[in-house]
């Protein structure tokens, strides 16, 4: 089977040479390499070849789609949702309005709580089908690959709920899914004053059983005042080691908690939020190769301060873009929207923007190998705008969706 698009106005985050891109980080960063006026090759659902249109050699191709005026990108890479979960909170988005904080919510048991109140009680393949809704709703935004958590459980059982449907999203899902296992994301009611207890029986109890099932790509933990403290988070991503569990994990979203260097202490793949960050925490970063993830659409609902991309990338770090889709603090996985307030909010450009939500997404997926930037050999999951004059226009143009079609594995969608 091929696919081939000719006459795109710009094929954006192209890579040229053989020499693959494993994150973009200082100059690469900063420069997004395009091509413009181009035509892309697509064999069996795979990046065959792409170029220029006036150099363009014949090719045989099965099918055609002349996509003048329109641009062509790689999907985006989501790399941090809590996509699973039973009901919306829009009755604390009230609270807040009228003064309550997020912090306050969650004490009087409100917050991720009341979301695990909810996840007890609903069927699974409700849960599945209202999942599987949601997953379709942020392809149709250009998200081609995703990372899902539990982390509304809160009990073995309900864990387990949750990561069975995301493994349901994964098998019978159209992208690629990374599932996270983040029990440790809330303190539940009943152990409120045994943080003991709970710390026990996730890691005697829920690890064994998620791991031994390959339930979970990665654990996660809430690490912040009122949460998980550094010494349990360092208990708990032990624990998970000896299950071969990677670490990406929640950190400095609400304080300077010491997040980002238990993080790098444990060779996290990334850590993210990163609202609080002062000097030794960008220090750390500097010598790891953790990625630093930015959620500003948590900054943005919650009111809070921004993430400091620029010092981030002005450091050399390879800055990573994600949602953070969840009921409490980011009700939408809209990336472009994401987009747009990195640009206006974080003064990332557009170049940095895209590129950080595209290759360093996968990066922080472990899949830049496949996805992430145009190269040949990677999976063919491709953005095509509607048109545009160039990419700077999508997250210029706020509030509206950039993508025409989606292309995923190569098929028209
Ligand atoms: O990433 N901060 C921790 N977890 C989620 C929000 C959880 C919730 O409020 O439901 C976050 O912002
Ligand atoms: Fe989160």
């Amino acid at each position: 089977m091929h696919l081939l698009l000719t006459n795109i106005r710009q094929l954006c985050n192209v890579e040229l040479g053989t020499e693959r891109k494993s994150v973009a980080k200082g100059d690469s960063l900063k420069k997004m390499d395009c091509i413009e006026n181009a035509w892309l090759l697509i064999e069996d659902g795979i990046i065959k070849d792409f170029g220029d249109m006036e150099h363009a050699h014949a090719v045989a191709a099965n099918d055609i789609l002349d996509v003048s005026g329109r641009l062509v990108l790689p999907t985006w890479v989501d790399s941090h949702t809590h996509l699973v979960f039973a009901s919306s909170r829009e009755d604390e988005f009230v609270d807040r309005i009228n003064g309550l904080t997020y912090e306050e919510i969650a004490r009087r048991g409100g917050g991720i709580l009341n979301s695990a109140r909810k996840m007890a009680d609903i069927d699974e393949h409700q849960l599945y089908d209202e999942s599987l809704a949601r997953l379709h709703r942020v392809i149709a935004q250009g998200t081609g690959a995703i990372e899902i958590k539990s982390g509304y459980g809160l009990s073995l059982e309900a864990e387990l709920k949750i990561l069975r449907v995301i493994r349901r999203l994964k098998e019978e899902g159209p992208i690629p899914v990374k599932a996270s296992f983040l029990a440790a994301h809330a303190y539940p009611i009943e152990y409120k004053e045994n943080h003991e207890g709970y710390l026990k029986l996730i890691i005697n109890e829920m690890l064994p059983v998620i791991a031994g099932e390959g339930l979970a790509d990665y654990m996660d933990v809430f690490c912040e005042q009122g949460f998980f403290s550094v010494d349990e988070t360092d208990r708990l991503l032990d624990a998970a080691a000896k299950y071969g569990l990677k670490p990406k994990i929640h950190a400095n979203q609400l304080h300077r908690s010491g997040g980002v260097q238990i993080g790098v202490k444990h060779n996290a793949i990334s850590v993210d939020h990163l609202e609080a960050m002062g000097d030794e925490e960008i220090e750390a970063l500097e010598n790891s190769n953790t990625i630093p993830t930015l959620l500003p659409g948590a900054a943005f609902f919650l009111g809070i301060q921004y993430q400091p991309a620029r010092k981030l990338i002005d450091a050399g770090l390879p800055v990573c873009l994600a949602t953070d889709y969840n009921p409490g603090s980011c009700p939408s996985g809209n990336v472009p929207f994401l987009l747009t307030l990195a640009c206006t909010q974080m003064k990332m450009t557009p170049d940095e923007a895209i590129q950080a939500v595209t290759l360093n997404g996968a990066a922080a997926l472990e899949m830049s190998d496949k996805m992430g930037t145009i190269a040949v050999g990677k999976k063919a999951n491709l953005i095509v705008t509607r048109p545009m004059p160039s990419f700077s226009y999508i997250p210029y143009d706020f509030g509206n969706n950039p993508v025409e079609k989606m292309i995923l594995a190569g098929q028209i969608v």
